[in-house]
């Protein structure tokens, strides 16, 4: 098979691939992983590249007849026939140091002690142990002289693996016989023997996100956290959300491992790097705790995901069996201990779980909210007592996809907008404080909020004909220029038109159907919420009153919510410094009924009555006029 070699400007990256491979893949091949939405069906238009040079063939997809002009194509519809050199515009790429790796802390959490009232006992301990030097009166094997002395020492019944005996004499001898063994506190399997004084201990608590991948290094000696990095899920090329990436696990052969090493490769090129970074070797991390959604965690372990998408919507499993991590292929231990976070249900995952773990929503009488605001809408209602979940298709509109201008939170990112009601003059808040790229989030909501305010939008989201030239009618109808294309960092206008408006509704429609779904479910009323907790990045940049104002978070007093950053790495680590909060976790995946939405009428009932900004039933919030 011919061979070609592709070169991406503008960093002069070149990977070699097979005829036929196209752009979008061999620039994830080359590190270089690019935006696609629709997992390269060519209707996102998110993967633009130029061709600079060299022969390719090009199959189509939706792009507008503007960028075709100016020589652009689809990554993913962009067939390499020849060596070319491509051109990537800043805009297509997914960017690793984008990934958010800090809660921005604008606003208090409330929930900085990780640990509280949990002990500190995590997945692994470090043992030393004296033997005594075998002669020819006292002459037991290596193995039964290790596990007497460590019977001696804490009481159990040490397990050792094959792959650990085989270098056991030699490690026994070269330490002298003074040890420090490495043991597992679930099943007490020794996961290393080291020479005393050597026996390091560290983990690894994983966030295994759809969109990005946040891996925590820890101490597990006194549960310091070393460092920590992240970067986008390089799943992304096979879609956005994980109804694509189901589709291709299901639908293409081999499909499933592909995602599985995509994974795989994501979490292990971030702990590589963090482990280069402090001086740890690999050998020297024995434990790991990975919280992901129901679907990441199947296609992480290779289980098949098809009934997760399917009615009646069945995973393969809820729980776990403990795994080690050479079984799936961690670049750690391979004894590592791997514990994965139990599930609720298909679409309320371990992610959740592990949130609800970390703001102990069950430890007390208070009633809690807990909501995570990601590529789908994902809450959880109840205390101490009982604890009910659902998931709402919010769609990923919030996190910028399917939005014309929609963007991630990340530098360029305008999360504020202020519009003059008088003049329609409009000022940005850009992440960064540089020119404007695009809306995250929080600029989308501030947009819908003060679009309505300065009366451009009405109640319904459509434009009313106000004397602007930023008001135009395009061939999609009418959109309203937020910047002009010589304020934006790209060149080109940024706009928000009357089908991101729509789109932005339903999402916010749905959030709040959910939550009127499960208020409704056990009868209480929005008033009985004690505390709301918004999980995850979003809520970094979110403006409470205004996510109220169009009606996606209840009318509640602003001192009920409580931001809590990424709660599912917060959970993952503190289920790896203390195995009490692991069982607990295991707990909380069976005491969380699961509130199936397309089961009834009530969710179709309030999202329709959502749709409206804010809400058909103004008197659910009081606060807006
Ligand atoms: Fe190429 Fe969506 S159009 S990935």
């Amino acid at each position: 098979m011919k061979h070609f070699t592709v070169t991406f400007i503008p960093d002069n990256i070149q990977v070699q691939v097979t005829a036929g491979t196209t752009v979008l893949e061999a620039a994830q091949k080359a590190g270089l992983p690019l935006k696609s939405t629709c997992g390269g069906a060519g209707t996102c238009g998110r993967c633009i590249i130029k061709v600079r040079r060299g022969e390719v063939q090009v199959k189509g997809g939706h792009l507008p007849a503007k960028l075709k002009e100016e020589g652009y194509t689809l990554a993913c519809q962009t067939i390499i026939q020849g060596d070319v050199a491509i051109e990537i515009p800043a805009e297509s790429l997914l960017s690793k140091h984008q990934v958010l790796l800090q809660d921005k802390g604008r606003l208090q959490d409330g929930l900085t002690d990780l640990l509280g009232s949990y002990p500190l006992e995590a997945a692994c301990e470090v043992v030393t142990l004296h033997l005594a030097e075998p002669t020819l009166t006292e002459n037991t094997s290596d193995t039964s002289r290790l596990l007497t002395a460590l019977r001696k020492e804490k009481g159990v019944e040490g397990q050792v693996s094959l792959a650990l005996l085989q270098d056991l004499p030699e490690s026994l001898r070269q330490a002298g016989w003074q040890v420090d063994v490495t043991l597992a506190r679930a099943d007490n399997r020794l996961l290393r023997v080291t020479p005393a004084g050597s026996g390091r201990n560290f983990g690894l608590a994983i966030d295994l996100g759809t969109t990005t991948v946040v891996v925590s290094l820890l101490d597990l000696r006194n549960g310091r956290r070393i460092g920590q990095g992240g970067s986008y899920n390089r799943q992304a090329v096979y879609g956005d959300d994980v109804i694509s990436r189901i589709i291709h696990a299901t639908s293409n052969h081999g499909g499933l491992e592909e995602l599985r090493q995509a994974a795989l490769a994501t979490i292990n090129e971030i702990s590589n790097s963090l482990l280069a970074n402090h001086g740890i070797n690999q050998a020297e991390v024995t434990a790991a705790v990975i919280a992901g959604n129901t679907t990441m965690s199947h296609l992480l372990l290779g289980v098949n995901p098809k009934y997760i998408r399917l009615q009646p919507y069945i995973p393969a499993a809820t729980e776990w069996p403990a795994l080690t991590a050479g079984e799936i292929g961690l670049a750690i231990n391979p004894l590592a201990t791997v514990q994965v976070f139990p599930s609720v249900a298909s679409y309320v995952g371990g992610d959740i779980v592990a949130g609800a773990l970390f703001t102990r929503i069950a430890g007390g009488e208070e009633l809690t909210l807990f909501i995570d605001i990601g590529t789908n809408g994902e809450m959880v209602l109840g205390n101490k007592d009982w604890l009910i979940s659902c998931a709402c298709s919010a769609g990923p509109a919030f996190e910028g996809s399917g939005i014309t201008c929609g963007m991630r939170a990340m530098e360029g990112a305008v999360e504020g907008v202020t519009i003059d009601p008088e003049t329609f003059e409009v000022e940005l808040e850009v992440i960064g404080g540089g020119r404007p790229a695009g809306l995250c989030g929080s600029g989308l909501i501030d947009c819908l909020a003060k679009l309505r305010r300065a009366g451009i939008i009405d109640r319904t989201g459509n434009f009313h004909e106000v004397a602007t030239p930023r008001l135009r009618l395009t061939d999609e109808g009418y959109e309203f220029v937020l910047a002009w294309a010589a304020e934006s960092s790209h060149g080109k206008d940024i706009v928000i038109t009357a089908a991101d408006i729509k789109n932005l509704i339903r999402s916010k429609g749905a959030v709040f159907a959910g939550i009127q779904s499960l208020l409704k479910t056990v009868s209480l009323e929005l008033e009985a919420v004690d505390r709301i907790i918004i999980a995850g990045g979003f809520g970094n940049y979110l403006h409470v009153p205004n996510a109220v104002e169009i009606g996606l978070l209840p009318d509640l007093p602003a001192e009920k919510y409580v931001f809590a950053g990424n709660t599912s790495l917060k959970g993952a680590e503190l289920a790896l410094l203390s195995r009490p909060a692991w069982q607990e976790a295991l707990e909380l995946g069976h005491k969380m009924t699961y509130l199936e939405l397309s089961a009834g009428n009530l969710f179709m009932e309030e999202f329709v009555s959502a749709l409206f900004l804010p809400h058909t039933q103004l008197e659910l919030f009081p606060s807006v006029t």
